[in-house]
């Protein structure tokens, strides 16, 4: 469908997409550190990683950079995106991310040729990474798959290193009692933040660059500002309510989103925007400040007053 803004502002394509698109990545204080963490799971070279955050915050987007940053000739990798299936289907599937003949298998079959590749990659000096992302969505039986899967080894150390990509529900879940043999063996936790309000408009520039965007749309600060407390941060939710802004502006021939005009942009999409956090409070230490300030100048006057009046008219 041609979207009708990307000529009017000579772009190359939609800057707010809700694919996450690695050419769009831009590299937030959280999102480097999940990627170390992850480079640091990988030199750890054992058990599992768990990177998790709320919906939005860029998980996929993640793994998709995190699998590409690393080197082929090192590195076999699989990536599951959608692991609600039983025990078969999901060997299967790494199979067929490995690039493994997968059909009419047994599970036993499929184990065993799983088995076959990680150790033959393992001897050639390649290691195998499987990502899950969604993982909050596996149930009980397929996490103990997974846990067998894991538990492929030569005599010094495993050979299948695997990740998990997930909403946050999944850290009480393997907190329960069915899942602790799981997260005991989870090394390297992170989770992955929003962005603060220096990042949102950085965030925002990058990607309009990233469209082709020579000068315009361009976002006023005060825009931003409104952008980040609706969004709370979520690359999501700036995704959703850019898109609509830079809607807006075509709509009124115009090529700068002001704070009014972001404003418009979240009414027409029945975004509320929570109580600024501490404003109020932040008001009250102010004024209570500026009252004890006065009182304190009042009396130092007074004082003064006091003293001046008592030299000039006390007996010698
Ligand atoms: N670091 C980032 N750089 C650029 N775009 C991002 C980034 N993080 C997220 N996005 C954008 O935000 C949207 C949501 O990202 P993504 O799908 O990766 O989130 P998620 O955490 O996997 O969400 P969910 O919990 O629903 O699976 C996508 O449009 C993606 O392009
Ligand atoms: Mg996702």
């Amino acid at each position: 469908m041609e979207i009708p803004y990307i000529e009017y502002f000579g772009l190359t394509e939609k800057p707010f997409s809700l694919t996450p698109d690695p050419l769009f990545y831009f590299e937030s204080k959280s999102h480097k550190e999940a990627l170390d963490h992850l480079t640091f799971f990988l030199d750890q070279r054992e058990g599992f990683a768990l990177l998790y955050g709320d919906v939005g915050t860029g998980k996929t987007t993640l793994s998709r950079i995190f699998l590409n940053s690393l080197d082929a000739s090192l590195y076999n990798t699989a990536l599951i995106l959608n692991p609600i299936m039983n025990k078969l289907n999901f060997l299967k599937e790494v199979l067929k991310e490995f690039s493994i003949e997968n059909d009419k298998l047994t599970q036993k079959k499929g184990l065993d040729l799983l088995k076959d590749f990680l150790l033959e990659e393992h001897i050639k000096g390649k290691r195998s990474i499987l990502i899950i992302d969604e993982a909050q969505l596996i149930q009980n039986n397929l996490f103990e798959f997974i846990r067998i899967l894991s538990n492929i080894e030569t005599d010094k150390e495993k050979i299948l290193h695997i990740i998990f990509f997930a909403q946050p529900e999944i850290v009480a879940r393997l907190q329960g009692d069915n899942l602790k043999y799981l997260s005991q063996r989870i090394t390297v936790t992170y989770e992955l933040k929003p962005l603060d309000l220096e990042e949102v408009g950085l965030y925002i520039n990058f990607r309009l660059f990233k469209a082709g965007s020579k000068a315009f749309p361009q976002f006023r600060d005060g825009a931003v500002k409104l952008i980040h407390r609706a969004s709370k941060g979520y690359p999501r939710l700036i995704n959703v309510i850019c898109d609509r802004c830079i809607l807006l502006l075509y709509s009124q021939s115009k090529n700068v989103v002001t704070k009014n005009l972001a404003e418009t942009a979240l009414k027409e999409q029945n975004i509320t925007l929570s109580k600024e956090k501490g404003a109020g409070l932040s008001k009250i230490v102010f004024i209570a400040a500026l009252s004890a300030s006065a009182c304190a100048l009042l009396m130092l006057f007074w004082w003064e007053f006091i003293i001046l009046y008592k030299t000039l008219f006390s007996n010698p």
